[in-house]
């Protein structure tokens, strides 16, 4: 997987207000989930797939203010993810740390963590390596601590009503691509991403490691047009929708094929802004 480009793509998307939306109402839930049994403080915080930190920012902003400040612990495989998470993090939490590493090395200490969450990044990972994962993370979680991770790559992340919008979405980009003479290259394995498993199995996941499934939650997001464009562009995004074309061309292509496609499917909210919905699922676990 190319870290560093994608990590230098996804951040516009991740800075929408549509991404900080969804993303803060399920941080809220989680906050909620640790609240309703009884935590009074976070000591030891592992953010997994920190990315330029925007879902551990969103996390520690949603704590209550009288917690004492936790050690927050931010690891990605990524070096270059990691350096501008530092720059965005370092203003507002106090105790950082970082670990460059990929999740499924994780290498701490046991029942020395409090809480750790995964955003945005468990379907990377095939089965075997998400269940490798989930165990080192259990080992590393204090008896009784929790875990929380969230994913809008899953089977049902895309309504029924919704698939006419990513057809007509794909279709337009093909188009356009032809319209620039870009051919497909060899077709390889497809990428991970773009197989999406059923909420059913994010929620045996967890039970397969070890963990106790404490809820798994569905999101509604209302995604306009400009977050349409964002995501779209992200390169491991256009890579799974347009198997095969080169890279910059299908991210490009994959962007400029929202409008015409949104024009004719998406809805109208209150304001008259278009847009169409993409379901997150969230789930909390106890180690
Ligand atoms: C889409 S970003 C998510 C960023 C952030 N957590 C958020 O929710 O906004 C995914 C991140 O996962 C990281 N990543 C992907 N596979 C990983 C792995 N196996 N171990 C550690 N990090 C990984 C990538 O480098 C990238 O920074």
């Amino acid at each position: 997987m190319p870290e560093e480009k994608e990590n230098y793509n996804y951040e516009p998307f991740a800075d929408t207000e549509d991404y900080k939306k969804v993303n803060g109402d399920i941080i809220t839930s989680w906050v909620q989930i640790l609240i309703d049994r009884g935590t009074e403080e976070i000591d030891k915080l592992l953010d997994i797939a920190t990315g330029a930190g925007t879902m551990v920012q969103l996390f520690v902003s949603h704590l209550p203010a009288k917690w004492k400040q936790s050690l927050v612990m931010c690891l990605d495989q990524s070096s270059e993810a990691l350096k501008l998470a530092q720059v965005k993090l370092e203003t507002n939490i106090d105790k950082l740390k970082f670990i460059n590493s990929p999740i499924e090395d994780l290498d701490l200490p046991d029942n020395s963590i409090d809480v750790a969450i995964w955003g945005n990044g468990i379907h990377y990972l095939n089965e075997e390596s998400q269940i490798n994962s989930l165990k080192r993370i259990k080992k590393a979680l204090k008896p009784g601590g929790l875990f929380f991770f969230n994913t809008a790559f899953y089977e049902e992340a895309r309504p029924t009503e919704t698939l006419p919008f990513y057809r007509t979405q794909v279709k337009n980009a093909v188009q356009f691509l032809r319209e620039k003479g870009i051919k497909r290259e060899k077709v390889e394995k497809k990428a991970e991403a773009a197989s999406f498993h059923p909420k059913s199995y994010y929620e045996d996941l967890v039970g397969k490691s070890g963990f106790k499934l404490v809820e798994a939650q569905v999101f509604a997001a209302h995604l306009t047009q400009e977050a349409w464009e964002h995501i779209s562009a992200f390169q491991q995004y256009a890579a799974g929708a347009l198997h095969g074309y080169p890279i910059e061309f299908a991210s490009d292509a994959m962007k400029n094929a929202v409008g015409p496609s949104i024009l004719i499917h998406g809805d109208k909210d209150k304001d008259g802004n278009l847009f169409v919905i993409r379901n997150w699922l969230a789930i909390s676990a106890q180690a």
